[in-house]
């Protein structure tokens, strides 16, 4: 086999018409990008479609999408046939409704013929077309933006190629005595010589679009699997526009066929994020921290062990996220202090806010600055103003609650007459003592104080005093008249 470290790596030869051509035609008309995705992956051994099982909480097929619309890709094409309204439904949610331009492929008749169906949903497309493969979720944006680039400047055929440890089942590159590529051969029509060829072929192309267009109308299916091989246009370029190769990191562009490799990719692609981050904020124990591809963290934050950041969420600077936390689509303000074991999702946390240990934040709850949430104390669709406390062992729903107030241990907030929700304000420095049950819709006005044990059925004015208990009494010697009754048994307390 041609040596590829020292061929002339950049350019095949090239017609010498078509070199011209390109001269003239300066014109680039941008890039548009093709993701096939319509197989249905069947080593994943499941009932979803392969490119909907997710990595690091995205769907597999949202990575080569996203990555194409980083690049400016106008249009991207998805060719999808397994459970496609599935896939569809997935790209819609996460890219919105016209982001991604779907083509149906309803049986799969081999990658070039995937890409000939996608072609009339590029008609006037004159640019950059990049082909991406739904099941290969590491590719890195810099392979893409160099295969862009070759393709866009000589206006060639430029592919992905990859050095695995073990090369069975790619497509090998084939390279003249110079070394330039002349086509790819798939393992199945290989001879025992090209089988030897350790270079091969990731799948990953750029090509001008009129050469793709011709290129695939004239694919035949004439080899071992009877598919149309989207493979073939690289001997048809080498002909003609000529091929570049892109050598990319055979870990970057391996294609996920089961769940040990999904396992894998994921380990991956989480080094790869934690490293990221590194670079400014301090990660306890990387390789015990989860954070998806779209949380940021601000400069000086400090992450701690097996700590999980998803969605959307967002560290602030110099905060900290102790142990076990668990925070979805979460923003954590500046200096915020998250204690071990908390969990949050939808939750926005102020600055210098200090959040658990083991306390639960649920969608629309909003903690203020400086303001404190302690242990088993759960919030939903709850605003906790500026300052104010609720230190232990409550369930703040709905509820509007002013600044600098304190809620005392155990507070419940009956939001929930068994139809609807409803609303309990409190407002700002009103004291709520230990045990209280605020039945809503109720009002707390401002500086007014509830007393322990109270429940709060009517709305309090401010600066007064709430209380509802049974008055205490007190019936001496109860405690030895119990144990008259029970002359052969010794009290609890005394068992020891
Ligand atoms: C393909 C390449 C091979 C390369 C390998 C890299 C061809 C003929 N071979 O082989 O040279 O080394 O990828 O992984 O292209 N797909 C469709 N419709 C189809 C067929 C496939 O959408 O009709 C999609 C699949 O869902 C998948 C991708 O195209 O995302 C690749 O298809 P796959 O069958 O895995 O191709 P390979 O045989 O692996
Ligand atoms: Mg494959």
């Amino acid at each position: 086999m041609a040596s590829r470290k020292t061929e002339p790596k950049k350019r095949n030869a090239v017609a010498k018409s078509e070199k011209t051509n390109a001269k003239n035609k300066a014109v680039t008309g941008g890039v548009a990008a093709i993701v096939l995705a319509a197989g249905k992956g069947t080593r994943m051994r499941s009932a979803r479609a392969k490119v909907l099982h997710e990595l690091l909480g995205r769907p597999l097929v949202a990575y080569p999408v996203g990555l194409a619309r980083e690049l400016g890709a106008a249009p991207v094409v998805a060719v999808l046939g397994h459970q496609r309204e599935a896939v569809e439904a997935a790209l819609a949610s996460r890219f919105g409704a016209d982001a991604v331009a779907v083509v149906e492929q309803a049986e799969q008749r081999g990658t070039g013929h995937a890409v000939r169906l996608a072609m009339p949903a590029l008609r006037g497309f004159e640019g950059i077309v990049l082909i991406l493969y739904g099941d290969v979720p590491l590719l890195r944006r810099e392979t893409l933006q160099q295969l862009v680039g070759e393709a866009e400047r000589y206006q060639c055929l430029a592919l992905v190629t990859a050095t695995p440890a073990d090369a069975t089942g790619y497509g090998r590159v084939v390279r003249d005595k110079r070394g330039n590529v002349t086509g790819v051969v798939e393992q199945k029509d290989a001879t025992p010589d090209e089988l030897e060829i350790d270079e091969v072929n990731a799948g990953i192309y750029a090509a001008p679009a009129a050469f793709l267009r011709a290129a695939t109308a004239d694919l035949v299916a004439k080899n071992a699997q009877g598919e149309y091989y989207l493979t073939d246009i690289v001997a048809a370029a080498a002909r003609s526009i000529g091929v570049t190769a892109v050598d990319a990191d055979a870990r970057d562009v391996a294609g996920i066929n089961d769940r040990e490799q999904l396992g894998e990719a994921e380990l991956t692609m989480r080094a790869r994020i934690n490293r990221r981050w590194q670079t400014h904020a301090t990660l306890r124990d990387a390789a015990s921290i989860v954070i998806e591809p779209d949380v940021t963290i601000d400069v000086d934050a400090e992450i701690g062990r097996n700590v999980t950041l998803r969605g959307r969420t967002r560290v602030g600077h110099g905060a900290r996220v102790e142990d076990g936390a668990i925070l979805v689509d979460t923003d954590v303000g500046a200096g915020a202090h998250i204690l071990p074991y908390t969990i949050s999702n939808e939750a926005v946390i102020g600055a210098g806010a200090i959040i658990g240990p083991f306390a639960r934040l649920r969608p629309g709850a909003q903690i203020g600055a400086e303001a404190h949430v302690g242990n088993f104390v759960e919030l939903k669709k709850t605003v906790l103003g500026k300052g104010s406390k609720a230190n232990h062992l409550s369930y703040l729903g709905d509820a509007i609650i002013g600044e600098k107030v304190n809620i005392g241990a155990g507070t419940i907030t009956c939001n929930y007459n068994g139809y609807e929700k409803r609303q309990t304000i409190i407002e700002d420095g009103a004291f709520i003592g230990s045990d209280t049950q605020l039945v809503a819709p109720v009002r707390v006005g401002r500086g007014a104080v509830v007393a322990a044990g109270t429940t709060v059925v009517r709305d309090v004015p401010a600066g007064a005093l709430a209380i509802s208990r049974a008055d205490q009494r007190e019936r001496a010697g109860y405690a030895a008249d119990v144990a008259a009754r029970y002359p052969d048994k010794k009290p609890a307390a005394k068992t020891k």
